[in-house]
């Protein structure tokens, strides 16, 4: 297979296909983009090789003839760009969702996930059929025209639940020792080759290495799997990490790069056949890992997602325009989601909705002001500028970026910074006419006379009612965080939600003792599902006391006198009372605009306190109305 470059997308669920599996619009204008923006190789998401092995909702499917049609359509819009399309070929194993399949998930033994069925156990004769289903859908894969599959042996699926002696307690010729369990895999790769062909590119994705899990797949094992898979006639391996049970995976913020980049290397040492590295692989990192021969093709999974034009922005020299990924997760929990119609991104408001959403010149370019530079702001005006409307932005602090120059601050969040940089580089590029240091208010609006407002002040910051609070002299967490004040050794936070949450944090790392309390049952409660538990683990680890479920009494000179959950009144000394209980929106110059210009439009946390997901969709969205 010939490539045009060294840049491989990797398969990602999206949940844009119907509800039957089948090829949408959606999916085609999600996949051409990709393959526009100068990717070489697509290997479209995982699609599910037999109804029995369907795991998300939503998900593409290719264990019918009927299946072609739609797929050979897919293939033809990413061919339309010179860039050449495989499909991933899986089977979900007992991640697979009876809701889905009708029947009890199925694996190599009875061992559930965490919070997962018990899937049964199969048959020797299962196990064969099973290889036929990949057989046949690799047979449809060639008929639909793509250029080649990749069969999925990683993350914890059916094969990988063969391949990890942690899933695998068999006592037949597909258990026991490595031989044995990569069996099923090998048997999958010959008929796999058999049925399309010999000369049909075929390959796999095998974990490196389970992190954390134990009895998990060791970088000694892989090497051998990958080995006898080039025996088997595989022409490349792709090499991923992690499993369902890791406690870290790869869209995680505690994921380190380089781990895995040294897995694909050491895979590349037992093998002659080309490696694919993966795992937020920078510009940087991506050449020097193909220089230093540690691999031979790079795959950019989310931040293609950020930015389907990464390829050619990297080629062209632009990478300051490069929409970055911020590593919050949230296409990943989307995955998953019932009610969430396929992953969305935090940065690139535009991903699924490619079509819907492209920049055009506005019919009548008007004079836009935008008040507030937070990501909603900011994003309204480099869409707004990018149409040709006369943009002016003001900021009343003396710098852009409105929240994200606190949410910016706790340990981990360093990763949501370059999107402030992003924003900040594109509004300043377009010759946006920028106003900092300057609060608006209604005399100023009459004075600029704007055909339309955009209002994108974000919130006010919330004080409860307790008695004596206000004489204790709290001070809000966005402060500390931001360095504005300083505060004692003893710190009681009041609220446990991701402000609460991160400020304790950022205190407990600079040796302070502090206790999180708040009225609710349970902490950091809104924080997305998979970032949740991190941020637990590492309050516990910072030695942080968690106090939900209290009722505040009041604040007294000695700290916060609470009635805990179980009834108890009680004392928590505090130098010092941070504040961390929510926000509101702050829009009350919405009423004083209305009627003294024609058009005003609220967003981001002004209209609701959100997320940046939210300021950033709000923001894009608005700006292809105006
Ligand atoms: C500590 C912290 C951590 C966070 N972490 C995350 C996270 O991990 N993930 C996530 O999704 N969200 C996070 N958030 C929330 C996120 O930052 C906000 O949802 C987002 O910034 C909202 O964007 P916005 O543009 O609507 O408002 P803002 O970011 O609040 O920006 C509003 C701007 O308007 C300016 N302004 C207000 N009034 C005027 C006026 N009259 N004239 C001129 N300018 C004005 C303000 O100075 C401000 O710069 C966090 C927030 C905080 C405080
Ligand atoms: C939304 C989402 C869906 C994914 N779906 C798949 C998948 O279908 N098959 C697979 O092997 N890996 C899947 N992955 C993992 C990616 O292929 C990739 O290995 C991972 O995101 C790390 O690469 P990155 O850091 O460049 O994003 C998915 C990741 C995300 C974020
Ligand atoms: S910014 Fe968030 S939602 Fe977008 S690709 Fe990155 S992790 Fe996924």
């Amino acid at each position: 297979m010939d490539l045009k470059n060294r840049i491989v997308m990797p398969p990602m669920v999206t949940r844009y296909g119907s509800e039957n599996g089948f090829v949408t619009e959606r999916t085609r204008n999600y996949y051409e983009a990709r393959a526009r923006g100068g990717a070489a190789l697509l290997i479209v998401e995982a699609t599910y090789i037999h109804p029995y092995g369907h795991a998300f909702p939503n998900q593409l499917g290719i264990s019918d003839d009927g299946f072609i049609p739609g797929l050979g359509e897919l293939v033809q819009v990413i061919h339309r760009h010179d860039a050449k399309a495989a499909i991933q070929l899986h089977h979900g194993g007992r991640t697979a969702k009876s809701e889905l399949t009708g029947m009890p998930s199925v694996a190599p033994s009875p061992l559930a996930i965490p919070g997962g069925e018990v899937p049964r156990e199969l048959t020797i004769e299962e196990i064969a059929q099973i290889v036929t289903y990949f057989a046949r859908a690799a047979i449809r894969a060639r008929k639909a025209g793509f250029n080649g599959v990749e069969i999925h042996g990683a993350h914890g699926y059916l094969i990988d639940q063969f391949l990890s002696r942690a899933s695998n307690r068999r006592q037949d010729i597909y258990g026991g020792d490595l031989t044995n369990r990569v069996r099923f895999l090998i048997e999958i790769i010959k008929a796999v080759k058999e049925a399309a062909g010999r000369d049909y590119p075929v390959w796999c994705r095998i974990n490196g290495q389970e992190y954390g899990v134990e009895e998990g797949t060791t970088l000694k094992e892989a090497q051998e799997t990958a080995r006898m898979a080039q025996e088997a006639g595989i022409n490349a391996v792709h090499v991923s990490a992690f499993g369902p049970t890791s406690p870290v995976n790869l869209t995680s913020p505690a994921f380190r790069p380089a781990v895995i980049e040294d897995l694909a290397t050491e895979i590349k040492k037992a093998v002659s056949v080309p490696v694919i590295a993966v795992g937020r692989i920078s510009p940087e990192a991506g050449e020097r890992i193909l220089k230093e021969g540690k691999a031979d093709l790079i795959a950019i999974g989310k931040t293609l997602l950020a930015d389907p034009e990464f390829p050619d922005k990297v080629a062209s020299g632009r990478r300051e325009d490069i929409t970055p990924c911020i590593v919050c997760m949230g296409c990943r929990d989307d995955l998953r989601s019932t009610t969430i119609a396929g992953i969305r991104c935090s940065a690139n408001a535009a991903l699924g909705k490619e079509a819907e959403y492209k920049i055009t010149p506005a019919k009548r370019p008007r004079k836009v002001l935008v008040v507030g530079g937070g990501p909603a702001g900011m994003e309204a005006t480099r869409v707004a500028a990018l149409r040709g409307h006369r943009v002016i932005l003001y900021e009343k602090e003396p710098v852009l970026g409105g929240q994200l120059l606190t949410a910016t601050v706790s340990p981990h969040k360093d990763r949501i910074k370059p999107l402030a940089e992003y924003l900040k580089t594109q509004v300043k590029k377009l010759g946006v006419e920028i106003n900092l240091g300057t609060e608006v208010t209604t005399v100023l609006v009459e004075q600029i006379d704007p055909q339309a407002v955009v209002l994108a002040t974000g919130v006010t910051t919330f004080t409860p009612e307790i008695p004596g609070l206000n004489q204790a002299h709290p001070v809000h967490a966005t402060d500390v965080l931001a360095n504005r004040v300083a505060v004692g050794n003893r710190v009681v936070v009041i609220g446990g939600e991701l402000v609460g949450c991160e400020t304790a944090e950022f205190l407990a790392q600079k040796g302070k003792k502090v206790t999180i309390t708040r009225r609710s049952p349970e902490i950091a409660l809104g924080v997305k599902p998979s970032l949740r538990a991190f941020s637990l683990d590492r309050l516990r680890q910072e030695g942080v006391t968690l106090l939900p479920g209290i009722t505040y009494q009041q604040v007294t000179p000695d700290g916060l006198v609470v009635t805990t959950k179980e009834g108890e009144k009680k004392t928590i000394a505090a130098d010092n009372i941070v504040l961390a209980a929510g926000s509101t929106s702050n829009n009350k110059l919405y009423q004083e605009f209305e009627g003294k210009v024609p058009e005003v439009h609220l967003i981001g946390d002004c209209s609701e306190p959100r997320t940046i997901r939210d300021a950033i969709a709000d923001g894009f969205r608005i700006a292809c109305q105006l």
